[in-house]
């Protein structure tokens, strides 16, 4: 569903958003703008939204939930009205930096950024500053020097290391328990792949390292067999992991990728090739992932909190427009950071609400 009455952002058109392939119901309330037209005395609260592209999973995910919670606070708080204005950067810095100029000068209270180049922070909190207007940026992660540049800039999200952490466990606890299954050449060793996301992206560093980190801690000898970026995107992982196949088949144990999207392009290239499939793991907890933990295909995901990340942008949101102290209805830390926790996911710990309904349950 797709409501537009004026946009905060004349670029943003609505017949190319309509024709955008945004999965199940991605809301795009482009709202009253960002201008305040409806005169003084009026509790409605503008928020530009703009995020690095609406073709990720996760992140739409994240703006369908702030969707959600926005719409829910409304109908909790009297005549409190809330304006969200979402953008699609389409992974294009110059792109998202004119529909952040849009948002400031359409007069938006609060911006919330998912900024499509982490280095090109600077400029953009500048702007935002000089306009007065606040910024919380989420998920991904401007480097701490920039994110110190103006009290009013914040950032939510979740710790990449501990994800990475995380993930790694879930591979050593299946591991340790299915050793037959899983150390297929017996050697007790972990020939492993794994399918990094963007270049550059905190998560795509840090989940890679920490996650692999957890089997030499606890002292578990590794190998890598490949290791390549597949942008998050689950047709590049499956082309990616193809040929990996083709090199090293069934010598493959466990694949690591850093998010659920990728781990479910490794397994539709492996039940392509008609091979057994070894221990995958995914970071996210997507709604499709789920259904792979569920049916036994995907070993575990990591929750990436969607719904916690845009609560606390909300509520930081109101706090800011209202010119309350932020730090009351959200735990800062630093002044700036708002942390969610990750949560390990695998078939036996699914909660009945997560584990969807399944025509059949497979196991491989
Ligand atoms: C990560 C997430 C990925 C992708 C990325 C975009 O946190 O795990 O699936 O959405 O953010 O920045
Ligand atoms: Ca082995």
């Amino acid at each position: 569903m797709i409501r537009t009455t004026r946009s905060c952002s004349s670029r943003l058109r609505p017949s190319r958003l309509a024709g955008l392939a945004l999965g199940a119901a991605l809301l795009l309330t482009l709202a009253a703008g960002c201008r305040s037209d409806s005169g003084s005395g009026d509790s409605t609260i503008r928020v530009g939204v703009a995020l690095y592209t609406q073709d990720d999973t996760f992140i739409s995910a994240v703006a369908q939930e702030l969707e959600r919670l926005a719409r829910e606070a409304e109908g909790g708080a009297g005549d409190l009205k809330i304006n969200l204005s979402v953008a699609d950067g389409r992974s294009n810095q110059t792109t998202q930096m004119d529909q952040i100029d849009q948002f400031i000068s359409r007069g938006c209270d609060v911006l919330c950024i998912n900024i499509v180049d982490r280095t090109a922070a600077a400029v953009l909190i500048d702007k935002a500053e000089e306009a007065g207007v606040p910024v919380i940026f989420f998920n991904r992660q401007p480097v701490a020097e920039d994110i110190r540049r103006w009290e009013q800039i914040y950032y939510v999200g979740a710790r990449a290391e501990e994800g990475g952490a995380l993930q790694g466990q879930l591979v050593l606890e299946a591991w340790r328990s299915g050793r037959e299954r899983w150390d297929r050449n017996g050697d007790g060793v972990v020939q492993y792949a794994m399918l990094e996301g963007e270049p550059g992206h905190q998560d795509a560093l840090l989940r890679t390292e920490y996650s692999v980190k957890a089997l030499t801690d606890a002292g578990l000898a590794v190998e890598k067999l490949a290791s390549d970026t597949a942008n998050w995107n689950r047709g590049q992982a499956e082309a990616k992991m193809k040929q990996w196949l083709e090199e090293f088949g069934e010598e493959i144990e466990v694949v690591f990728s850093n998010n659920d999207d990728m781990a479910l392009g490794a397994i539709d290239a492996i039940r392509e090739a008609g091979l057994a499939l070894p221990l995958v793991v995914g970071v996210d907890a997507t709604a499709p992932a789920l259904e792979a933990v569920a049916a036994g295909t995907l070993q575990g995901t990591v929750l990436n909190d969607a719904q916690g990340i845009a609560g606390a942008m909300l509520e930081l949101a109101l706090a800011l427009s209202s010119g309350r102290d932020p730090a009351e209805v959200v735990a800062l830390e630093d002044g700036h950071y708002v942390w969610l926790p990750y949560r390990q996911i695998t078939r036996e710990t699914l909660e009945p609400s997560e584990s969807l309904p399944l025509p059949s349950r497979t196991k491989n």
